[in-house]
C-alpha cells in the first residue's frame, strides 16, 4: 500500500520525523522505496544534477513527466511528488490545474509541488479542489533565483521572516498537505513548524522542521560540481564509481575481462563445421 497524504499528516501529529529524498530514475527510486523512505520528490533539481544546467529554470513539463514516470515505475510504497517546473503554474489557474493533472494522470505521481506562498495560494486551492494533493515550497525558491539574486538564505530580516510565515499560513489555508522550507534560519523554521498544522519539510532550515528533504546526488556524493552547505555526504559515490570504472578499463585493456563466465559458447562440432567452410 502506498503512503498517503493522511499518513504524512499523521506523522506530524505523532511527532514522527518525515524523510524525503529526490529521485529521478527507476533504479534509484527502487532503492529509496525499499529503504522505506515515505516521500520521493522528482525535483526539478534534476535540471542541475542530471542534465547539467546551471539552474532549474530550463526544465520543461516533458522532461519532468519523463522522469516522474520512471520513478513511479520503480516504487510500490513511497508517495511520489512531481515538481512543477518554471512557468507551468504561473500564467493562469487553468494552466496550473492542467499541468498538475498531467503529473497525476500521465506520470502516475500522487502529488505535485510548486514554489511560492501567498502569490500561488489561489492556484494551490484550485489544484487541491481537483483532487490533487499539493506540497508548497517557500523560503529560497530556486525558480526565482534571478529575482532573489542567487541561491541566498531567505527570511533574515524581520519583514522577510514575517512574509515567509504568511506564505506558510496561506499554503496551509489553501489546502497544501505539507510545505518545504528551503534555506531559512533554523529558528524561523521551528516557529513556522509550531504555528502551522501541516508538516514542514526542511532543506537548509535546521532540525526543528517536521521532516527533511535532500537532493539524492548531494547525499550520495555523486554530484561533484559543488556540495551545498545544507548537505551531508553519507557516501562518496563519485569516488566509488571512479575506482570501479578504472578497474573495468584496466581489465579490458589487460584482457582479463570478460572471462568465460561472462560469455556464451557454441557447440564445438558447430564451430568445426563453421571453420571448415
Ligand atoms: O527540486 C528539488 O529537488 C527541490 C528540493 C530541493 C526541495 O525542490
Amino acid at each position: 500500500m502506498r503512503v498517503t497524504v493522511n499518513d504524512i499528516r499523521e506523522m506530524k501529529q505523532k511527532g514522527e520525523k518525515i524523510t524525503m529524498v529526490t529521485s529521478y530514475d527507476y533504479s534509484t527510486a527502487k532503492i529509496v522505496d525499499r529503504v522505506g523512505i515515505p516521500l520521493i520528490l522528482v525535483g526539478d533539481s534534476l535540471g542541475m544534477v542530471v542534465l547539467g544546467y546551471e539552474s532549474t529554470i530550463p526544465v520543461t513539463m516533458d522532461v519532468m513527466l519523463h522522469h516522474t514516470k520512471a520513478v513511479v515505475r520503480g516504487t510500490e510504497r513511497a508517495l511520489v511528488v512531481g515538481d512543477m517546473p518554471f512557468m507551468t503554474y504561473h500564467v493562469s489557474v487553468e494552466d496550473a490545474m492542467r499541468n498538475a493533472a498531467r503529473f497525476i494522470q500521465e506520470a502516475g505521481a500522487q502529488a505535485v509541488k510548486l514554489e511560492g506562498g501567498v502569490v500561488v495560494a489561489e492556484k494551490v486551492r484550485r489544484i487541491v479542489q481537483c483532487g490533487i494533493p499539493v506540497m508548497g515550497h517557500i523560503g529560497l525558491t530556486p525558480q526565482s533565483i534571478n529575482v532573489l539574486g542567487g541561491h541566498k538564505a531567505q527570511g533574515k530580516t524581520p519583514e522577510a521572516a514575517v512574509r515567509i510565515l504568511e506564505d506558510a499560513r496561506a499554503l496551509e489555508e489553501a489546502g497544501a498537505f505539507a510545505v518545504v522550507l528551503e534555506t531559512i534560519p533554523a529558528q524561523l523554521a521551528s516557529l513556522i513548524t509550531e504555528r502551522v498544522s501541516i508538516p514542514t519539510i526542511g532543506i537548509g532550515a535546521g532540525p526543528g522542521c517536521d521532516g527533511q528533504v535532500q537532493v539524492i546526488n548531494d547525499l550520495l556524493g555523486s554530484f561533484t560540481d559543488f556540495v551545498p552547505r545544507h548537505a551531508k555526504q553519507y557516501a562518496k559515490l563519485a569516488d566509488i564509481v571512479s575506482t570501479a570504472l578504472t578497474e573495468y578499463q584496466n581489465e579490458v585493456k589487460a584482457g582479463t575481462f570478460p572471462t568465460r563466465k561472462h560469455s556464451s559458447s557454441m557447440d564445438e562440432s558447430l564451430l568445426a563445421e563453421l571453420a571448415a567452410k
